[in-house]
């Protein structure tokens, strides 16, 4: 079989990784990829968005299965693209990928489907998200409604900082015509946790849980980032948790959206609280988590691909989705600056010690290679995974990983998998 992956991050690495793995794939290509994805498929260089470059390619190389990584592509319809060409393709159409791309779509969906989230108002004015703010108990959420690289949640203390949100996000559209709309939503407390599902419209398979880290500084502390590390499976995420989101959220959720005439085929994430009044939904997105990826699927003892055309198939029922009984820690190596400045072009050392030593994994997010040489090419540059019989270990080889790979201004969190019980 010859697989195309769309994308160029630490999660379409970790994809391409485990692709890799399958006794069905003889070829794989990754577009664009990055270097370290170049190790396992041949990087094409077109970009996501460009929808018919790559359905050309697709049918020029004879592609098989085309599997989509990033929200912007699944928003903007890549799907729908490669199907009308009659390619394979792993991923939601538009009309499910929605369920990401519109905020306010999502809230509805919840609330007439009786979801369990926080209560929300939308608003299509500054003036009427203002005077609402005059009623409500803070702190408070503010979303756009659209896609804003994860960054377009503000969760405010006071009427102050409130009203100075809205002016953000509606206009001075920090994150353009995302804040085109805006939700306010009640401010929920508890752990997180992340659950990424495969989907195939009628059926959902959650894999096992992690949890991000997405705020730049150790203890939750710094500015909000595209995520700094990830660890899985969740202490918190229990069998009784477990068997109460299946019941209440997910298949519900799956119910929701072909009843809605959009079924859902593809990775539902569910982004988790769990409350006091038990677990409620805080986000979905419609693809892998990134770096959550990196956790999960080197626990994950299936064949990828088999998975991929279940869910294609509609046959999810049949597959028997297994992880191994242990854990993983990605701790990302950044650009010191990140996510505000940073440096891009310089030389990395030390990334051989990765090779054949199984449990240890380097996948790229933001590398280059020229001349021979890697070279950091984003602020988010490198995840390194590890595994362990449990957290402590894992998140113990994780680090001592980290210290392998050297870059001038790397930079680091330093409690990554660190569960609040155990610091
Ligand atoms: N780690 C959060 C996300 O992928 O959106």
């Amino acid at each position: 079989m010859k697989v195309l992956v769309i994308g160029g991050g630490g999660r379409e690495h970790a994809i391409v990784w485990k692709i890799a793995q399958s006794k069905k794939v003889d070829k794989i290509y990754c577009a664009p990829g990055n270097a370290g994805i170049g190790e396992y498929a041949e990087c094409v260089d077109i970009g996501v968005m460009e929808f018919d470059r790559l359905t050309d390619f697709a049918l020029e190389k004879g592609v098989d299965l085309t599997v989509i990584g990033p929200d912007d592509p699944l928003a903007a319809g890549i799907v729908d693209a490669f199907e009308a060409k009659g390619l394979r393709v792993f991923g939601p159409r538009a009309a499910a990928a929605q369920i990401e791309a519109s905020k306010a779509f999502s809230k509805d969906l919840m609330k007439k489907y009786h979801i369990p989230t926080a209560e929300y108002e939308t608003f299509d004015k500054a003036q009427d998200a203002l005077a609402y703010l005059e009623t409500v108990r803070f702190p408070i959420v503010l979303k756009a409604d659209g896609l804003a690289l994860g960054k377009g949640v503000l969760i405010c203390d006071d009427l102050d900082e409130a009203r100075a949100g809205v002016r953000t996000i509606m206009e001075d559209k920090k994150f353009g015509s995302a804040g085109n709309r805006m939700v306010v939503e009640t401010y929920m407390t508890g752990r997180e946790v992340s659950a990424l599902c495969f989907c195939d419209g009628t059926h959902i398979l959650p894999m096992t849980s992690a949890q991000d880290h997405k705020r730049a500084g150790d203890g939750d502390t710094g500015l909000n980032t595209g995520g700094m590390g990830t660890f899985s499976p969740s202490p918190f995420y229990t069998k009784e948790v477990a068997d109460f989101c299946e019941k209440h959220i997910y298949q519900p959720t799956m119910d929701a959206m072909k009843a809605e005439g959009r079924e859902f085929k593809g990775v539902l994430f569910v982004g988790l609280m769990l409350t006091a009044d038990g677990p409620k939904v805080l986000e979905y997105n419609a693809r892998f988590g990134d770096p959550e990826t990196q956790v999960v699927l080197p626990r994950m003892e299936n064949d990828i691909v088999d998975v991929f055309e279940a869910c294609i198939d509609g046959t999810l029922d049949q597959v028997d989705l297994r992880f191994a009984d242990n854990a993983a820690v990605c701790v990302v190596l950044a650009s010191s600056g990140y996510p505000e400045n940073y440096e891009k072009g310089l030389p990395v050392e030390g990334l051989e010690m990765f090779k054949d030593k199984d449990g240890y994994y380097c996948f790229h997010a933001g590398s280059r290679k020229e001349g021979g040489k890697i070279l950091t090419n984003g602020g988010r540059v490198f995840g390194v995974t590890a595994l362990g019989d449990d957290l402590k270990s894992a998140r113990a080889n994780a680090y001592k990983a980290a210290e392998w790979v050297k870059f001038d201004n790397k930079y680091m969190r330093h409690d990554i998998g660190k569960a609040i019980d155990e610091t």
